[in-house]
């Protein structure tokens, strides 16, 4: 099950990839397609793989078998040089935010310009501020550090440090969690924005099956590390899967099991 597009449409394409930790087996045969310029939602129970998957392919992990293409080239190959160039076309929102909390608020969202692009501290400034104003944070946050935020602006910091530097490609682990409803829709905007407007290819993950449903072009499920289904939006209410009907109305009882002691 994949999503088929024309081989110059790929952006992003993994084949079966395998991943274990021990005895653990996380990514099992894993297969997946990233169409170029379009937004896909990976849903998916917790525990089933999400962001191993994404730390796969920024090659934060590296898995035993199978191939990871990025514009064609697999990044399960590449040496460290190159490894760092084609790292420099993803932004990344990490599930828990992962700011340097030594460093304030602004410099964290412009660590990948003045680093990674050489950019003077003061243009690269500017454009921090300007980024921090797309996910509702004022140019006072600037100044502080990240113990002096709350949670949910953390993850804006994060949303802010992902589309900095206009990346090519954006990953979201959990976009809007912890975030309240309304500033979660704010950061659907934001998200479709960078698709829409920039180009970006974008591979979000989320529980939340509003925001899933307002930011994705196509949706794919993963199960015990496997794909199991994948399709537009507009399929995914009748996907035809009882694991995706499961998942997508939440309901307890299903095929997918929860591993907790009933009451
Ligand atoms: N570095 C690691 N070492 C050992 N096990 C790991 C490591 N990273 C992840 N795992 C295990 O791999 C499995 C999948 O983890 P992953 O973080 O991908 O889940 P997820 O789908 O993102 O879940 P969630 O929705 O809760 O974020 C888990 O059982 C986790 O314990
Ligand atoms: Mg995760």
């Amino acid at each position: 099950m994949n999503i088929s597009v024309p081989a110059k449409d790929i952006k992003i394409e993994l084949k079966n990839v395998h991943k274990r930790f021990g005895k653990k087996i996380v990514l099992h045969d894993l297969s997946l397609t990233i169409p170029k310029g379009k937004s896909l939602v990976v849903i998916g129970g917790s525990g089933s793989g999400k962001s191993v998957m994404l730390k796969s392919i920024l090659g934060i992990i590296r898995p035993e078998k199978g191939s990871i293409k990025v514009d064609g080239k697999d990044v399960t190959k590449l040496s460290t040089s190159e490894r760092e160039k084609t790292l420099r076309k993803f932004g990344m929102l990490f599930q828990n935010a992962a700011l340097f909390d030594s460093l304030p608020v602004w410099e964290n969202v412009a660590f990948g310009l003045i680093q990674g692009r050489n950019m003077k501290r003061k243009d690269a400034k500017e454009i921090a501020l300007e980024k921090l104003g797309q996910v509702g944070l004022t140019t006072e946050i600037g100044d502080l550090y990240p113990a002096e935020l709350s949670g949910g602006m953390q993850k804006r910091v994060g949303l802010a440090r992902a589309i900095a530097t206009d990346p090519e490609i954006i990953f979201f682990d959990e976009p809007t969690t912890g975030l309240d409803p309304i500033m979660a829709d704010v950061i659907n905007d934001l998200i479709v924005n960078s698709v829409q407007k920039l180009g970006a290819t974008a591979l979000s993950i989320t529980h939340d099956m509003a925001s899933a449903r307002k930011i994705a072009d196509y949706i794919a499920m993963i199960y015990k590390g496997e794909i199991i289904w994948a399709g537009t939006r507009d399929e995914v209410d009748n996907s035809g899967n009882e694991y995706v009907d499961q998942f997508i109305h939440g309901r307890a009882d299903g095929p997918i099991k929860m591993d907790v002691l009933k009451p």
